[in-house]
Order: C-alpha cells, then sequence, then structure tokens
C-alpha cells in the first residue's frame, strides 16, 4: 500500500466537530471536539462500536445530517474549503463529482418503483458527466457502469426493479451509482452489513479496487477490526463521539495504545485458547449528561485523576501513532514519576 501519511496537504480536514441532536428531555451531545484528517488516494477505517457515531461523523461530511442534529463547532475542509459554510450549489457541485457515499441498507438507497437503468441514468444525467440528452451515451455510461463493478448480465439488470436483485447485486448497483460519478472521495457506511459472509469479500475488494484504479480516497465504516485491516492504510478508533487512537493499520493492530482499542481487541474471539473473549465491561455513556473528561473513563482500567476532570488531548507517540489518553502525556507522566519519587 502507498505511504500516503508522507504525503502533506489533505483531501479533508475536519477540525473540532461537534454535533448535538435534540431529543426527548434535552440535547445529546454526540460528537465532542472530533478532528480527521483524509490524504488523497488514502484509506481510512472509522472502527468503533454501536452507537459512539461513525454514521453521524460522515453524514455530515456530505450534509446529509436529520433535522434534529445541529453543529455548534468545527470545520470540515474539503480542498480548503468549509463544507458547513458552502452555498448549496457549490455543495450540489462537490456532490455530483467528487464525493459520493454507500449507505448501510441497499435496500433502503434504491427506489423500489423505479428500475436499476432509470435510477442510474438519473445520476449520471444529473452529475453530467455526458450530455444529458445524449440518451444512448447515457445508456452506454450506466452499462459501464454495472461492468465495472462485475455485474453479470448487465443490459438485462438495467431493465430489473430493485426487488428481483439479490442483496450483493442491490449493493452492487449501489457502489456502481457512487462511483459513476464520485471522482475524489468515497464514503462507505457499514457496506457489507446486510450481505453474507462469502459476498461480503467479494464486495469488499470490489471497492477496494475500483477506488484504488480511480485514485480515490475512502473513509469505510465497519465495525469488524478484520475488515478494516484488509482494506485501510490507517484506522482511526472512535469512542463516544471521539477518535480516541488514530494510527497506520499496521502499528494500531501490533502496538494498540489507548485502552478502548486494547479490549476491542481483546474481543476479537481467538481460534486458540479455551477461555470466552473478555469484552469491555459497562457501556457508552448518556450524551445528554456526558461526563466532563474522558468518556472513556468509567469503563477505563487506568483511570485516574485528570481523566474525570478534562477530556484529553491527542498526544503523538511517533510517527503519528495519535491516541487521545492521559497514559502518553509526557508531561504527566514525568510529574507522576516525580511525585512517585518525592514521597
Ligand atoms: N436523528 C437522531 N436523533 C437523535 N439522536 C440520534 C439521531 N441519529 C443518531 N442519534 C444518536 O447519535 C448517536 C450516534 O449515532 P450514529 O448513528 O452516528 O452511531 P454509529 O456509530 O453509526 O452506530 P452504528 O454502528 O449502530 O451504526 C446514538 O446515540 C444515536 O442515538
Ligand atoms: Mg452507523
Amino acid at each position: 500500500m502507498a505511504d500516503v501519511l508522507d504525503q502533506k496537504k489533505p483531501i479533508l480536514d475536519i477540525k473540532n466537530l461537534y454535533i448535538n441532536y435534540k431529543a426527548f428531555g434535552g440535547l445529546c451531545y454526540v460528537i465532542n471536539g472530533l478532528s480527521l484528517q483524509v490524504f488523497p488516494g488514502e484509506k481510512i477505517a472509522l472502527v468503533g462500536e454501536s452507537g459512539c457515531g461513525k454514521t453521524t461523523t460522515v453524514k455530515s461530511i456530505l450534509r446529509v445530517l436529520p433535522r434534529q442534529a445541529r453543529i455548534p463547532g468545527g470545520s470540515i475542509l474539503y480542498n480548503d474549503q468549509d463544507i458547513l459554510k458552502m452555498k448549496k450549489s457549490q455543495l450540489n457541485r462537490v456532490r455530483k463529482r467528487e464525493l459520493s457515499m454507500i449507505f448501510q441498507d441497499p435496500t433502503a438507497a434504491l427506489n423500489p418503483v423505479f428500475t436499476v437503468g432509470y435510477q442510474l441514468s438519473d445520476i449520471i444525467k444529473y452529475a453530467e458527466i455526458v450530455d444529458k440528452r445524449d440518451r444512448n451515451a447515457v445508456k452506454r455510461k450506466a452499462v459501464q457502469a454495472l461492468k465495472d463493478c462485475s455485474m453479470p448480465d448487465p443490459e438485462r439488470i438495467m431493465e430489473n426493479y430493485p426487488f428481483q436483485l439479490s442483496g450483493g447485486m442491490r449493493q452492487r448497483v449501489c457502489i456502481a451509482m457512487a462511483l459513476a460519478t464520485a471522482s475524489n472521495l468515497m464514503i462507505a457506511d457499514e457496506p457489507t452489513t446486510n450481505l453474507d459472509v462469502t459476498i461480503q469479500d467479494q464486495v469488499l475488494k470490489l471497492i477496494r479496487e475500483l477506488t484504488e484504479e480511480k485514485g480515490m480516497s475512502l473513509i469505510l465504516i465497519t465495525h469488524s477490526i478484520g475488515v478494516a485491516r484488509m482494506m485501510a492504510d490507517r484506522i482511526c478508533v472512535m469512542y463516544a463521539g471521539n477518535i480516541v487512537e488514530n494510527a497506520k493499520s499496521k502499528k494500531i493492530l501490533e502496538n494498540p495504545l489507548h485502552p478502548y482499542t486494547i479490549g476491542l481487541m481483546d474481543s476479537i474471539p481467538k481460534l486458540t485458547g479455551d477461555s470466552i473473549f473478555s469484552g469491555i465491561p459497562g457501556t457508552l455513556p448518556s450524551y445528554q449528561n456526558p461526563p466532563p473528561g474522558c468518556r472513556f473513563s468509567d469503563r477505563c482500567p487506568h483511570v485516574h485523576a485528570p481523566c474525570i476532570e478534562k477530556y484529553p488531548p491527542s498526544f503523538d507517540t511517533g510517527d503519528g501513532h495519535m491516541v487521545a489518553c492521559y497514559l502518553y502525556d509526557k508531561e504527566h507522566l514525568l510529574l507522576n514519576k516525580k511525585g512517585n519519587s518525592e514521597q
């Protein structure tokens, strides 16, 4: 894999992002000062347990958050321009040609009353990739998009309604739609959750090959560390609205640092050994009344005073391996050592 981390300028730069939801009983403070950079051609996996805010984060990039969401702070720079401040026309231009998203549920993403061909052609016309009045050119492009996704007999598939396709085929149609238009960044939100294991593998390989061919960046959301390892140059581990650890995939897998990441790794069932995996005791904190300090503190085996007072910043432990945990705060460690030796 290309060592894309060495490239200087990110294509996407999310800075200190906060997102709240209006809910019964008050605001939910979900995304809590999240920062994330994606470099050209880089593949990133966003990993974390259910409800930690992965979908919320990526929906904010395309500005497709539900109505209850508010963004009180932060910026999302795409090629140096803040998506959150873009006018509708400018945002549409970016959505048409540059960014796209594959959703978790392909059945919900396709309209049941139109044929695949109609929906794919519609997107191609909307993105104005070919002259939209030239029906043959639009059709050729649509067929090509299906062929690129290894769809057998694309001409026939064009005439089919979504219900006439299998789950794996429907997801391929969604990938074809996303790839027909986007050229810079693909966001895939758990694209294989509803598919069986063999098809999962094929769909993931397809996403990887096609994004690599086009030199696109990828943000892949997944629950599975195994999928992250197979797909991504870099893994970002999310917990309760923040990225708690961010490093090259190999580094994070060989040497996880954050207590949450370590717990996550321990939760993977092993083939050797006779014990049932330990998992991480406890649950995500309440978003309506989140703790002021580290949001993992009440589940953390290493919790100590500063963790409860203030959210830890991200510490660079070398070679871009970032961890938001006071255990890796050099100053704090020095103070602790000094304190211990003075006692
Ligand atoms: N429309 C909404 N209104 C209120 N709260 C919401 C809304 N959408 C999401 N949330 C809350 O935001 C939090 C994060 O949700 P999100 O869907 O981003 O999590 P996720 O990491 O994608 O989870 P999963 O892995 O299950 O898809 C959850 O606690 C959820 O209840
Ligand atoms: Mg989600």
